[in-house]
């Protein structure tokens, strides 16, 4: 029996395959590389010393998905795949309508299908749109303020649809905070397409000499020195959660929601502070105008994640200064640097790779 992981070649798939394989799990990935790299397949195969197939599918290929269930043994899926970018998902609402929940429609169809019922799906902490009270339990008000986080919250609602439709689903759905950091390895990390929209990434680009400084937005919130706090997790953390929260579907019938966060809030300054010890490097940056739709304060009560999944967040933001530093370090420009190429990476267009599965 396999578990079906959706997006893993992404940053946080990634992370969690590489977790999947060392728990000994067999691992089957479905990514159409919209946002991701081959090669970071081959790094997760480098780490783990493991071998899983991988399909060239994107979600809203039917036939691709149906052919993807056929050909394994699928106990579960953990959905990654999924556009992520706010901005983007503002100016362009139907390609992530589209992408996000009409293709989680179709993997929910393809799973009801061949009877697999169990999901970890991806949400975020995002559906809390701006709390009313910090830190954030999962019964506080769900709302969203922008089309990405109104995928979120709908595909939340048809997870809880299907699942009063038939009680055999089991379903947890897991509201990441700000996922960071990467494998202690430097083999695996987040790898943004052009200028970074997060923090962390931004940070290690300044601290590489990539970006001459970073751009603080707003430094007058009502917080203990004017930046933005939120709860920065650790990705390899956020990776183990989904093992977690696969034992707990498991052994649990239902839908349930769990923040994943580590319950404690860092601002951007003390975010800068932290990378510049752990990078030697000075973070140049500059206070601008705060950012549309920030919020000052996010940040998450884990305690259901705790006693619920038994699952806990234990690396520091040190650690994922460091991790990040040395993922950054190692791979100056992502999964693209020249000894990459020089292993002759996958070719995404590659005829073996469109749909049929190649293992590696
Ligand atoms: P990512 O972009 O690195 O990974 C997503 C992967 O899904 C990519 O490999 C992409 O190629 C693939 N994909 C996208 N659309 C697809 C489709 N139609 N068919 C097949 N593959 C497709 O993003 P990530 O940071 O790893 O995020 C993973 C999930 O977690 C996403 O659903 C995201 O919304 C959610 N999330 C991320 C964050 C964050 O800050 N990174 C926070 C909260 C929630
Ligand atoms: N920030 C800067 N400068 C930058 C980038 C960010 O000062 O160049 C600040 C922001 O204003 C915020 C903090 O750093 O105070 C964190 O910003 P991020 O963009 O890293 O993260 P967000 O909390 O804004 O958003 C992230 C994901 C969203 C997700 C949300 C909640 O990008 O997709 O967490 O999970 F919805």
């Amino acid at each position: 029996m396999a578990v079906l992981v959706t997006g893993g070649a992404g940053y946080i798939g990634s992370h969690a395959c590489v977790e999947l394989l060392l728990s000994g799990r067999d691992v089957v990935v479905l990514d159409n590389f919209s946002n991701s790299s081959p090669v970071a397949l081959k790094r997760i195969k480098d780490l783990t010393g493991k071998s899983f197939r991988v399909y060239n599918v994107d979600l809203l290929d039917k036939a691709g998905l149906e052919h993807v269930f056929s050909e394994n043994d699928i106990e579960a899926v953990l959905h990654f795949a999924g556009l992520k970018a706010v901005g983007e998902s503002v100016s362009v609402p139907l390609k992530y309508y589209r992408n996000n929940v009409i293709g989680t429609v179709y993997l929910c169809e393809v799973m009801q299908q061949y009877g697999v019922k169990r999901m970890v799906f991806s949400s975020s902490a995002t559906v809390y749109g701006v709390a009313e009270n910090v830190p954030i339990t999962e019964d506080s008000r769900l709302t969203a303020i922008n089309p990405y986080g109104r995928t979120k919250l709908m595909i939340e609602e048809l997870l809880h649809d299907i699942y009063q439709a038939d009680d055999e689903w089991r379903i947890a759905v897991l509201r990441y905070f700000n996922p960071v950091g990467a494998h202690s390895s430097g083999k695996i990390g987040e790898d943004p397409k052009g200028t970074p929209n997060n923090l962390m990434p931004y940070i290690a680009q300044v601290a590489a000499g990539k970006r001459p400084q970073l751009s603080v937005f707003g430094a007058n919130y009502p917080t203990k020195d004017g930046t933005g706090i939120r709860d920065y997790i650790h990705v390899v953390d956020l990776a183990l959660a989904h093992l977690k929260a696969l034992e707990y579907i498991q052994a649990h019938a239902g839908i349930e929601a769990f923040n994943i966060g580590t319950g404690v809030g860092y601002s951007v300054l003390e975010m800068i502070n932290a990378f510049e010890q752990a990078s030697g490097k000075t973070i140049p940056y500059i206070v601008s105008e705060r950012r549309n739709g920030d919020v000052a304060l996010c940040y998450a009560n884990p305690d259901k994640a705790r006693s619920r999944l038994k699952w806990q967040a234990k690396r520091d933001i040190h650690a994922m200064c460091e991790d990040t530093w040395r993922w950054q370090s190692n791979n100056p420009n992502g999964y693209q640097s020249v000894s990459d190429s020089r292993q002759a990476p996958i070719e995404k267009e590659s005829p073996l790779v469109k749909t049929a599965a190649f293992l590696l």
